[in-house]
């Protein structure tokens, strides 16, 4: 079975973005839907992302020093994260968005799931980790996702995705330990119920906040669901695009690493070191 490599390191990156600049309310290229759906997604990190530290956290003793060394590395990134979408989120309210709607839903989520026993919480944790890992995987393989948004929101954006990414293993193998007693037979069918399960709320939940920041914008009815459906699932279509990923969870011998893309965070840190470092001087 894969496992997390030996020489994989998680390193915090204290970066900040868009501090001081006002951003324009269509921030992705004029587009009110890709617009929404992007501010959709990000108001849900903040108060997201604090749930999963702390359901990952709760089974943090007695894990070896390896994983325990990750969970704190992976801790400290979500924490930035969080830091970074709360800025992100007040810069899409000063350019006139009300997300309150859409926080009090992922309040009122997170309230069902924090009353299930803490392994439950722990295995919504590990299939949502594996969601946002390969929408960040996707986000980062092809261009096309945030070519037309602003410069300090994609940099924003290609930031988180490359963590999510590196730390990707952390709640699985979090949960590996936590379930070591358990038969794998038990281990799949509760890992694939909670999957389906997380998925369809974070299908209707993250649609539904799209369709509510799309009214605020004066799209409404059928064309806004139209348009979103078509941004989601069509062109660019990143729903469509990490269903592949999304079915490889359910396969006997998952694990995050089974699909090793380091090689992506690579090649964005070198276009982010390319964009801020001072470039040599022309010869
Ligand atoms: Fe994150
Ligand atoms: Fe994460």
């Amino acid at each position: 079975m894969a496992t997390t490599p030996q020489d994989l390191t998680i390193t915090p990156r204290d970066r900040r973005f868009g501090r001081g600049t006002k951003q324009d309310r269509w921030w992705m290229g004029g587009d009110p839907v890709a617009t929404a759906f992007y501010n959709a997604l990000s108001a849900s990190f903040p108060k997201g992302e604090a749930f999963f530290v702390e359901a990952v956290r709760a089974f943090r003793d007695g894990t070896p020093p390896k994983l325990e060394a990750e969970i704190r590395a992976f801790t400290t990134q979500e924490v930035m994260h969080s830091r970074e979408h709360v800025a992100f989120n007040k810069r899409a309210l000063e350019a006139g968005y009300d997300l309150t709607e859409l926080e009090q839903r992922i309040e009122w989520r997170l309230s069902i799931t924090r009353s299930r026993p803490p392994i439950v919480n722990l295995a919504a944790t590990m299939c949502l980790e594996h969601f946002t890992a390969i929408l960040a995987h996707q986000l980062l393989k092809n261009p096309k996702h945030l070519d037309k948004a602003d410069a300090e929101s994609a940099a924003l954006w290609r930031w988180h995705a490359i963590e999510e990414i590196e730390h990707k293993g952390v709640a699985y193998d979090t949960w590996l330990h936590a379930t070591r007693g358990l038969s794998r037979w038990k281990r799949w069918k509760i890992k694939a119920k909670v999957m389906l399960f997380v998925t369809r709320n974070f299908v209707v939940d993250r649609s539904k906040g799209t369709l509510i920041l799309l009214r605020q914008d004066g799209i409404t009815g059928l064309k806004a669901w139209r348009k979103m459906l078509w941004f989601a699932w069509i062109n660019p279509g990143m729903l469509r695009k990490i269903l592949g990923a999304w079915l490889a969870f359910f396969l006997p011998g998952f694990h995050p690493w089974k699909h090793d893309d380091r090689g992506l965070i690579k090649l964005a840190e070198s276009d982010y070191a390319a964009a801020v470092l001072p470039q040599p001087a022309a010869a």
